[in-house]
């Protein structure tokens, strides 16, 4: 198991390069087996979660060739329908596959995505969409199996109860080859879902209205091969922004599209963090005192909950208090305990949580464990802002969604080291 130890007090400065968006990569690269040729994707991050859908794609029978921050796919050779339950459990978005293998193969099996250390995710908006466009679905033995009825997806009219991301790009990727038209009414309207449509248009697709809550897709034929590159990652800025703002640093953040992040911006804001936009990206600077805030997490554009973590471990440190609103994930407050040991204030009451601010005070380094991705970014800014040494633990969660993280922060000042379990005696 790895590790991370960080010395924390040391104020970030300098630049850092956003990645390539974690959400917007995964849907894209499900999508591309819908062309009929080559797809060349440009600004890849090396990341768990990119790796786990690499692997999924051969398993289907893709040729991958993955070099620096291009993958090329070749999707011509797809010879399977079916997911492995090993891959659909190293990842929930293993089953974005779905809609792209029914609407093209007009069949698709997938194991039913487990338990989450965030809450359970199921995918009944996903399965209630696809059987309205014409899909059979038998769930059993822990397998969803679809199958298109006449072989081939029927254009319809659905209207999503909750605008759920996955859900909302799923349908997306099926209706593009389905006979006829599909409107999704109450669609997500994530940027990540503006790249898809974007990818798939490129392809030859038809597809109107992605970022507002009506969606429109005309199905064709066929798709054929194209090249894209994918967007920054929102999400990643948003926690090198709240970096900066705990180590009261300066940096500048290259790679980044301000105009993703407007509730991120906003409350960093009101927390009294600069922010300027500069040539090629965007200054942070993070001030003496942070003012406590609320924030109530919501679907696009409102808050989002992957930021909440970070955002939490910020607060921590403000002067008052603060209280946060998790609307999206039932229990997304596994960092709470860990923020706790390092000495922050923070209640709990179903999805409501009150942190006071520790002032001036600072938190205290001890030994955190992560429990998913965003907690374990919590925990490393927790880290970098605190005194003394923190150790997180579990940090394959932070692989999962940050490229290089420990070296971007070292970049930037930080004192981040990784080790591994049977490294006795690291220095600090
Ligand atoms: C995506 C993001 C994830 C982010 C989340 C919310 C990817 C790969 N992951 O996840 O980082 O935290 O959006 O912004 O893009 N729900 C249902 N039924 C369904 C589907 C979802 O009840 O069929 C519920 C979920 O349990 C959850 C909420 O809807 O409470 C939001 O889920 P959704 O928007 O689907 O998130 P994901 O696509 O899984």
């Amino acid at each position: 198991m790895e590790k991370y130890i960080i010395m924390g007090g040391n104020p970030l400065s300098g630049s850092v390069r956003i990645s390539g968006a974690k959400n917007a990569v995964l849907p894209i690269l499900a999508a591309s087996l819908l062309s009929s040729g080559l797809t060349v994707i440009y600004d890849v991050p090396r990341l768990r979660d990119v790796q786990v859908m690499k692997e999924v794609l051969e398993f289907l029978g893709c040729s991958i060739e993955w070099s620096g921050s291009t993958m090329k796919i070749d999707g011509s050779k797809v010879n399977s329908i079916e997911i492995s339950d090993f891959l659909m459990r190293k990842m929930r978005a293993s089953n974005l596959v779905m809609g792209p293998l029914l609407t093209k193969f007009g069949s698709a099996k997938v194991s039913f995505p487990g338990g989450c250390a965030i809450g359970s995710r199921p995918m009944d908006l996903h399965l209630k969409g696809l059987s309205i466009m014409g899909a059979v679905i038998e769930e059993k033995f822990g397998f969803i199996e679809a199958v298109a009825s006449g072989g081939r997806l029927k254009g319809s009219e659905i209207c999503f109860d909750f605008p759920s991301v996955g859900a909302t790009e799923n349908l997306m990727m099926a209706a593009v080859l389905a006979e006829g038209k599909t409107v999704i009414s109450n669609a997500a309207k994530e940027p990540e879902i503006v790249d898809l449509q974007k990818f798939l248009n490129n392809m030859g697709a038809k597809v109107s209205g992605a970022g507002t809550d009506v969606i429109i897709i005309h199905g064709v034929d066929e798709l054929t091969a194209t090249e894209h590159t994918v967007i920054p990652d929102r999400i990643e800025a948003g926690t090198f922004m709240t970096a900066a703002a705990i180590t009261r640093g300066n940096i500048k953040i290259e790679n980044i599209h301000l105009r993703h992040m407007e509730a991120i911006v906003a409350k960093l804001k009101d927390m009294g963090v600069k922010l300027f936009e500069e040539d090629f990206g965007v200054r942070v600077i993070g001030p003496d005192v942070i003012k406590p805030v609320d924030i109530k997490t919501m679907p696009y554009p409102g808050f989002p909950t992957d930021m909440q973590p970070q955002m939490m471990a910020l607060l921590s440190i403000a002067q008052g208090t603060s209280i946060i609103s998790e609307n999206i994930f039932e229990n997304r407050y596994k960092h709470v305990d860990e923020l706790r040991r390092m000495g922050a204030d923070i209640k709990v009451e179903g999805r409501i949580a009150v942190i006071k601010g520790k002032n001036k005070g600072s938190l205290s380094g001890t030994f955190v464990n992560t429990s998913d991705l965003r907690a374990g970014a919590a925990l490393a800014i927790a880290g970098l802002g605190a005194e003394d040494a923190t150790i997180v633990d579990s940090i394959y969660h932070i692989d999962r969604g940050y490229e290089n993280f420990e070296q971007k922060l070292r970049g930037l000042g930080a004192k981040v080291i990784r080790v591994t379990e049977t490294n006795k005696g690291m220095e600090k």
